[in-house]
């Protein structure tokens, strides 16, 4: 099994998102599957020019950057995982923009689904004609879980245009507390790293999470009121410092 990360955060190696993508994908490949974790921040991705020329080119675009080998990928994975921070409860930009231009291995017109909506039609691009299964990973700072709402379902909506599943979502609120380095929160951090270890070997194994991991994944890592308190400090020194500069 061919796992490939794409990871839309600007932090790279040193975010949040990646802290979760890693573990998770360090469990995946314990479990034998051959993983790959990528950072869109270090290609070359450009915007879409919406000007079709993949359409008439067996799925070739125009531009000619780092989406070509990055669709490669894509499209030989059996579950590609799409990470990225929440930006204004969203996918980040640089996301948004990696998911716009892989409409160039898509298949153009529209049949009836057995829901009786209308879905794209199969595309001949991928693995055994097979799409990869979708995850999604993403992190954020606000404590509430409802702050992922928009953003689940769009990534449902994407893998139903894409004639596949989500098999697993993982949405890490208080995500700031992955990458702060609190001595205190040192065993909960490492013990969602552990979490996320043993998701990544479930989805190899049964490609879902049992119902106890998927009930951990849920929760804050500290109660939300003492997070918001301990933030709300932070910045507020934060802010005093630039102010006495
Ligand atoms: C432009 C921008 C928009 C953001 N929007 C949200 C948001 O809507 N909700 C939220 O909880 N956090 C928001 N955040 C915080 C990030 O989601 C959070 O810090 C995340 O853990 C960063 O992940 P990373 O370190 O992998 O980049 C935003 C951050 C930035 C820079």
């Amino acid at each position: 099994m061919k796992i490939t990360a794409f990871n839309g955060s600007p932090r790279r190696k040193s975010g949040n998102t990646n802290v979760m993508v890693t573990a998770f994908l360090e469990g995946a490949e314990a479990a034998g599957a051959e993983v790959e974790n990528i950072f869109l921040a270090d290609k070359e991705i450009n915007h879409c020019k919406a000007c079709y020329h993949c359409l008439s080119s067996g799925g070739k675009c125009s531009i000619d950057d780092d989406m070509g080998d990055l669709m490669s990928k894509f499209v030989a994975s059996d579950i590609v995982v799409l990470a990225t921070p929440l930006y204004v409860f969203n996918v980040s930009g640089m996301m948004k923009v990696f998911m716009d231009r892989s409409i160039c291995i898509g298949s153009p017109g529209y049949e009836k689904g057995e829901d009786g909506e209308y879905q794209s039609r199969p595309s001949k691009h991928f693995k055994n004609g097979i799409p990869p299964k979708f995850i999604v990973i993403a992190s954020a700072t606000r404590p509430d879980r409802s702050n992922f709402q928009a953003l689940s379902l769009l990534m449902k909506k994407a893998a139903k245009g894409w004639l596949t599943d989500l098999a697993a979502e993982i949405y890490a609120t208080e995500g700031e507390l992955l990458t702060a380095g609190v001595k205190e929160l040192e065993p909960i951090i490492n013990g969602y790293k552990e979490l996320l270890h043993k998701a990544g070997r479930e989805i190899v194994k049964d490609m879902k999470f049992s119902d106890e991991t998927q009930k951990l994944l849920e929760q804050n890592f500290i109660p939300a009121d003492i997070y918001v308190q301990r933030f709300n400090a932070k910045i507020d020194m934060f802010l005093a410092g630039s102010q006495n500069k």
